[in-house]
């Protein structure tokens, strides 16, 4: 503590504490308490949710505490069916009495059989390291789903008797259509359905099971049902249709209610892809029951029956991609709400028997996130006005409008514009992405759609009455409504705009499945560029709930003989290395992030398949090549896709081997262990010359074959330099694609280079990141240079400028400039390696892992290097200071190996290592250890 004076280091806890504070919204705020804490209950990663579908679900919390060294020895769960009964301390269902543990998460219930509907309330309290208790949480809950799938309603839909013939009807439609339809498709408005019900006794609870075959929105009494969106969701639905479970029992009244809901095509019958519309089935339909449950102990279903009523309303085209039409003039005020008179409307049809089972969601549904406003507005041409909203993303628009009845006006999407500041929207391809609104006039009137999507920057208005202001739109972002757990800042202002750019990435991507880009006619589920944004994505959101419904997604899609497809739901009918594996990196990192031994579980076998599949057309563990993606959009340096095919043929049974291991199968741990070891060898005596070079020579090569271990020893550090080499020819830039560039910065760091990692992130020059971010990028595009100041735009054949995959340099930023990583699964352990380089100068991140948040905030002052970090209670971390030896560095000015829950490890990587256990630290250390 040589250089460090009182003051400095006082700044440097305010500053640490503020990093804390201004972080992204915390699951919790920290409680000044001593001892520990159990706080944020969650069952299966969701918060209070309803309608859970486990039979025997997981809970978690994190546990609170401001002092150092704190962990758990042990805890007890009380669950109860009555909030009374938990309250007195009963644990009617299960009283897990105390279990000498130190699990805060994945903790399986263990008391009575749960029944459909049942609602459970819990709470935990725990023992600290010396055997003193804490006080009992807060009070959580969860309710069950219809488990036994015992659903009484029928399937019902608006009755359109020519769309009885089927998919024929529509191609004499669609032939007149077109004629004057710019698409040629036939767009139909979206059906209306209601049910009037008399409530005659007071209510204790009211519950909404709901779903449909298409989309759906749900209304009750006037009101919007929950607040998800695109809800069920999108399943391959000829296998699964989910239902979601609301409470509704602040909005039923006594007399009178109204159940309703408005239908659209959705995935199920709208466009999806480039396929067309109509993929799973013609139209929409709906199915639901209102569980009413009197104060008396009575109870009384409302399902969907041919009791209900029909009609058309005022959205006269829904469509993800085309675009939503709505005239104002049709509205039916109060059609969802007592007192209508419905005579004129149709009776229902009830639709046919549906095979698929029905399901409770298991995540969480696409919800609103930001609202963003434009920041100008243009007129490239008279009457045309383009409002920039200066970012990126994905969601829609919200128009304000004052006119005349039938004035219309029509939004289009782009993410780009023209030289002359009209829109670009050639790379949407056929999506149309337009909105249509028609006024009814006589006042202010707000609108926005509800069944479509856009992947956009700019809004084009055209009709509008008069000259807008800026607030006649208002963006709204849409994503699947994750927590976002990250939070990350540097000294370096590119940097920072990656990180935002990826962030945003994600935010327009993991859109109900992780699709490759929200705007053109593709938002597929693409496997590969899930596998390699996955564990970045983990640093931003919580991902758990969204990947344990999409790797249900994934297994649904896996072809009979093995092959795990290129797109989840499935589109596409072939399997590709590197994308197929996606199949077992994605549980991996989940287990790894999360401590998620279910999902092995359950996707064992499938895996399993998966990698018999690989070996049976793998003789002696040399893989032909799968599928023709390759090296996807690398810079002109493909990779053998052969070798791409063995070395991710190594690197999945590698991790199968691991996660069998954390089941519990040790046999077939070894089993994948040794086929490993075969593969491995394989891939060495074809592929490796004895100095160090791999086949083909190119960058990806060499960072597959030395990230995935099947460099023999003595040839790494050999590999390595030629790796080096490569980026050298290159001017210092990077030439790989997809898969190469997700390993890039990583297997960089681990050869001990992460000088030359800081190097490409922080470089301008084409192709790297900072080049698309010099050219104006706010989300990662498709293409280094999907947009060029000198060259204008690439093909619009496959030109996507939010498409996240190379984005999976966020990994990196948080485990090596950051220095936040796991050791082992769910951050129980965990390592805090900050690699200062180059001329960044200093970085902050935090991130809330399943165990707490666990943040950092380093910065070389002068010829020191200074490290806040803060331990969530109940870890224990290895904290990497650069140093020369373990006297330089000390912590809160006392030398660090003689602090409070602080213990010297061991020199390493020319850092010192300390032991440390929960709290916050401030350590320093003079930078000689660091040249
Ligand atoms: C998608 C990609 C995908 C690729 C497969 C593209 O059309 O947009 O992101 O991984 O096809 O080669």
């Amino acid at each position: 503590m040589k250089n460090i004076t009182r003051f400095r280091l006082i700044t440097y806890v305010l500053a640490a504490i503020s990093v804390i504070l201004t972080a992204r919204p915390a699951p919790a705020l920290a409680k000044d308490v001593h001892g520990i804490t159990p706080d944020y209950l969650r069952c299966e990663y969701l918060v209070d949710p309803e309608g859970i579908g486990e039979t025997a679900p997981r809970l978690s919390w994190i546990l609170q505490s401001s002092g150092r060294g704190q962990a758990q020895s042990a805890y007890r769960i009380l669950v109860a069916d009555s909030p009374q009964d938990l309250d007195r301390g009963v644990g009617s269902l299960w009283d897990s009495g105390k279990i000498e543990s130190d699990e805060t998460e994945q903790i399986v219930y263990r008391g009575k059989p749960l029944s459909s509907r049942m609602r459970c309330y819990w709470k935990v309290m725990v023992w600290d390291q010396d055997g003193r208790t804490s006080p009992w949480s807060d009070t959580a809950s969860w309710s069950m789903g219809l488990i036994n799938n015992e659903w009484r309603a029928q399937w019902i839909g608006l009755d359109r008797p020519w769309q009885m013939l089927g998919r024929k009807a529509y191609l004499p439609l669609t032939v007149l259509r077109s004629l004057y339809l710019p698409d040629g498709k036939v767009y139909l408005p979206c059906p209306f359905l209601r049910k009037s019900f008399a409530v005659d006794r007071p209510i204790s609870r009211a519950t909404l099971y709901v779903t449909a075959l298409g989309l759906y929105e749900a209304r009750l009494n006037g009101r919007r049902v929950g607040q998800d969106y695109f809800t069920p969701g999108w399943t391959d639905y000829n296998q699964r249709i989910y239902y979601q479970t609301y409470d509704v029992t602040g909005l039923v009244g006594s007399g009178e209610n109204v159940v309703g809901a408005i239908l659209a095509d959705g995935w199920y019958a709208g466009n999806v892809a480039w396929n067309g519309q109509r993929h799973y089935g013609s139209r929409p339909s709906f199915r639901a029951e209102l569980h009413l449950d009197y104060a008396d102990g009575t109870s009384a279903i409302v399902p969907t029956d041919a009791s209900w009523r029909a009609q058309e309303g005022p959205i006269r085209e829904a469509d993800i991609q085309a675009g939503e039409s709505y005239d104002a003039r049709l509205e039916i005020p109060g059609w969802d709400a007592p007192g209508f008179d419905d005579h004129d409307w149709s009776p229902v049809e009830v639709t046919a028997h549906v095979a698929a089972p029905l399901q409770s969601y298991p995540g969480i549904p696409v919800r609103r996130g930001r609202e963003i406003r434009p920041i100008s507005v243009s007129e490239p041409q008279p009457g045309v006005f383009v409002f920039n909203l200066a970012q990126n993303f994905a969601g829609w628009a919200r128009l304000k409008v004052k006119g005349n009845a039938g004035d219309k006006v029509v939004m289009r999407f782009a993410e780009m514009l023209n030289q002359d500041g009209t829109i670009y929207t050639k790379n949407l391809r056929s999506a149309r992405a337009i909105d249509t609104y028609v006024l009814k006039g006589g006042g202010e009137e707000v609108w926005e759609p509800r069944f479509t999507y856009h992947g956009f920057q700019y809004v084009e208005l055209t009709g509008y009455p008069g000259a807008p202001t800026l607030d006649a739109v208002t963006g709204v972002a849409a994503y699947s409504g994750l927590a976002e757990v990250g939070a990350f800042e540097c000294s370096h202002p590119l940097v920072n705009q990656l990180y935002s750019n990826l962030f945003w990435g994600q935010r327009s991507n993991y859109f109900e499945v992780p699709t490759d880009c929200p705007q053109r006619d593709e938002r597929l589920g693409w496997t590969g560029d899930t596998q390699v944004f996955v564990r970045t994505a983990s640093y931003n959101m919580d991902v758990a709930p969204f990947f344990t419904k999409w790797l249900v997604d994934l297994e649904d899609a896996q072809f009979p003989d093995g092959r795990f497809p290129s797109t989840a739901p499935r589109l596409t009918s072939g399997a590709a290395a590197g994308w197929g594996d996606a199949g077992i990196i994605c549980p991996w990192t989940i287990w790894r992030v999360y401590g998620d031994t279910r999902v092995i579980e359950k996707h064992y076998d499938a895996m399993a398949r998966w990698i018999e599949f690989l070996q049976q057309r793998s003789p002696g563990g040399l893989s032909p090549a799968l599928g023709s993606y390759g090296d996807w959009l690398n810079v002109k340096e493909p990779t053998k896709i052969d070798l791409i095919s063995t070395a991710y043929f190594a690197q999945s049974t590698r991790l199968m081997a691991q996660m069998a291991r954390a089941v519990g199968k040790t046999d077939e741990a070894q089993k994948y262990d040794d086929l490993y070891r075969t593969i491995a060898d394989a891939f060495a005596r074809r592929y490796v010359s004895g100095e160090g070079k791999v086949e083909g020579d190119t960058q990806t090569a060499y960072l597959m074959a030395l990230r995935f271990g099947l460099v023999p020893p003595e040839q790494r550090e050999l590999a390595a330099g030629r790796l080096i080499g490569k980026i050298e020819d290159r001017g210092w830039r990077l030439s790989c694609g997809f898969l190469g560039v997700n390993l890039l910065l990583p297997t960089l760091t681990e050869i001990g280079r992460a000088d030359v990692a800081y190097r490409l992130l922080t470089n301008t020059e084409y192709p790297s990141w900072g080049y698309s971010i010099s050219q104006g990028a706010t989300t990662i595009w498709e293409r280094w240079n999907s947009y060029t100041k000198d060259q204008g735009f690439g093909s619009p054949s496959m030109n996507s400028f939010n498409h996240y995959a190379y984005g999976s340099a966020g990994e990196w930023m948080f485990e090596a400039i950051a220095g936040i990583d796991t050791d082992g699964p769910s951050f129980k352990h965990i390592i805090i390696h900050p690699r200062p380089g180059n001329d960044v100068t200093w970085a902050k991140a935090s991130y809330n892992s399943i165990r707490g948040k666990i943040a950092t905030a380093w910065s070389i002052e002068g010829d020191s290097f200074i490290l806040h970090v803060t331990i969530p209670a109940n870890t224990t971390a290895a904290v990497f200071i650069p140093a020369a030896g373990k006297d330089d560095v000390t912590e809160s000015g006392r030398p660090a190996d003689q602090a409070d829950s602080v213990s010297f490890l061991r020199m390493e990587q020319g850092a010192a290592v300390f032991e440390v256990g929960s709290g916050s630290y401030a350590f320093a250390a003079s930078d000689e250890g660091a040249k």
